[in-house]
């Protein structure tokens, strides 16, 4: 083996290829020949670094000069799926990540011992989440899945279901990530392809369907340990139910004695104009997974918060995970909680999405044969156009980069715009203005 790895940032340079000489295409190539192609990315344009809280520094191919390039500065319009609400480095968060690594020195070990800081991270979460009981997870699949697997356990042991007859239900257009179990439980043919068999004892409903929701009830109820599922849909393109739609599966949930599990992966810390989206509605769930923000754009940290006796269900040796609840994903943990709470970011998702929303409402007044719904809560919006050719959401996320925009589509026609919580007025003015230029040249 030859590998010679040295330098820092654009001197890095990984057997003689310096990266900061890489032009926009030679990342494209190296990623089609060396990477796994699961991801389509925008093309022609890499990310080299942050300036601010809601700004990248992007380079793009020079026109003059093919091999080379030119930087841009970008609004982030999606704030990596709503990992960053913090805003990318939040300087409260990396201060705590530079003095617990050169003043505290306590980076890595293992659940087997004792840290100090897991008491602060347990501590943190059940007073936000005002729930009993925690446990730390490292990506947002993995606390779906720990959910899912405590679904099944307090099924088993406190519901009394039939031993392997227990049934999760989830709801159509769910997404939980892209684990074995959280595909099994999706209805996206993509996802599913070619990945079979899938684990069994999974049924859907309809979302926001609650007469559907009490039929299955009717029918299965003895058997369905839980009904687990978003507070709003977001990979499904920021689908808000209906007012009265979570009261009411509160109410059935109790009546048939089946746990209520949301994953608030994408619509927690703040997104929506709560800290967790199932406030705005009025319900608490039993069981409820977070991740993307809990690790405040800098870790990745997840976790599962719920009542006493469906997480006190597990026992040593039933679940773990090396780098769930290390020392400094503990303290990254934390400040991503102090963050949120102390610069309410919550009510800045609120006020900052009510001002996107309108300028949204407007384009639609204004574009009728354009634009079909406005959809969202807080700061996560998403606009849907008519389902028209011309009308293509990948095209308009293009076209939003080449304005200076950075946003994606999700389907064909709908484009999510989610930008980090400490987004500015003017800055919503900016983003809300190119995505009506862009919508008017289609
Ligand atoms: C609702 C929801 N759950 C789970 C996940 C999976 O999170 P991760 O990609 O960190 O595994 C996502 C990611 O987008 C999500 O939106």
């Amino acid at each position: 083996m030859n590998l010679n790895i040295s330098g820092y940032g654009d001197d890095l340079t990984v057997n003689g290829v310096r990266i900061g000489d890489l032009t926009p295409l030679e990342h494209e190539e190296i990623e089609k020949t060396k990477g796994g192609q699961n991801y389509s990315p925008l093309e022609n344009v890499v990310v080299s670094h942050v300036k601010d809280s809601s700004t990248l520094v992007c380079r793009k191919p020079d026109k003059n000069n093919v091999a080379s390039y030119i930087e841009e500065e970008i609004i982030d319009g999606l704030c990596c799926y709503s990992a960053v609400n913090q805003g990318q480095l939040n300087q409260t968060i990396v201060d705590a990540v530079v003095r617990h690594l050169e003043d505290e020195k306590l980076p890595t070990v293992p659940r087997s011992i004792r840290h100090k800081y897991m008491s602060a991270f347990l501590m943190a979460v059940t007073s936000l989440t005002g729930m009993d009981r925690v446990v730390p997870k490292v990506a947002g699949v993995e606390s779906w899945e720990l959910t899912f697997k405590l679904c099944r356990r307090w099924g088993y042991q406190v519901k009394k279901i039939p031993k392997d007859k227990a049934i999760v239900l989830g709801a159509t257009g769910n997404f939980h990530g892209r684990s074995l179990s959280a595909i099994s439980m999706s209805d996206d043919a993509d996802a599913q392809r070619d990945f079979g068999p899938f684990v069994p004892g999974i049924e859907l409903v309809p979302y926001n369907d609650i007469d559907a929701l009490k039929e299955k009830f009717e029918k299965k109820g003895d058997l369905i340990a839980a009904y687990s599922v978003e507070p709003i849909q977001g990979e499904a393109g920021v689908i808000v139910p209906n007012d009265n739609y979570w009261k009411e599966v509160r109410k059935l949930c109790d009546q048939y004695n089946v746990l209520l599990a949301m994953d608030e992966v994408q619509t927690g810390f703040g997104r929506t104009g709560e800290n967790f989206a199932h406030q705005l509605f009025g319900v608490k769930p039993d069981l409820m997974g977070c991740g993307k923000a809990a690790g405040g754009g800098i870790l990745p940290v997840s976790f599962v918060a719920g009542r006493d006796d469906v997480v006190g269900t597990l026992t040593p040796g039933s679940e773990g995970s090396t780098f769930g609840g290390y020392p400094l994903a503990s303290v990254v943990g934390v400040y991503a909680i102090k963050v949120l709470v102390d610069q309410q970011l919550a009510k800045n998702a609120k006020i900052r999405g009510t001002q996107l929303l309108d300028h949204f409402n407007e384009m639609k007044s204004e574009f009728p044969d354009k634009i079909k719904e406005i959809r969202g809560k807080g700061l996560l919006t998403a606009f849907e156009m008519h389902d028209e050719k011309k009308l293509d959401g990948h095209k308009v996320s293009m076209e939003l980069m080449n304005k200076g925009v950075y946003a994606k589509e999700t389907h064909h026609s709908t484009v999510r715009i989610a930008p980090a919580l400490t987004i500015e007025s003017w800055q919503i003015d900016d983003l809300a203005e190119c995505i009506r230029d862009v919508i008017k040249e289609l």
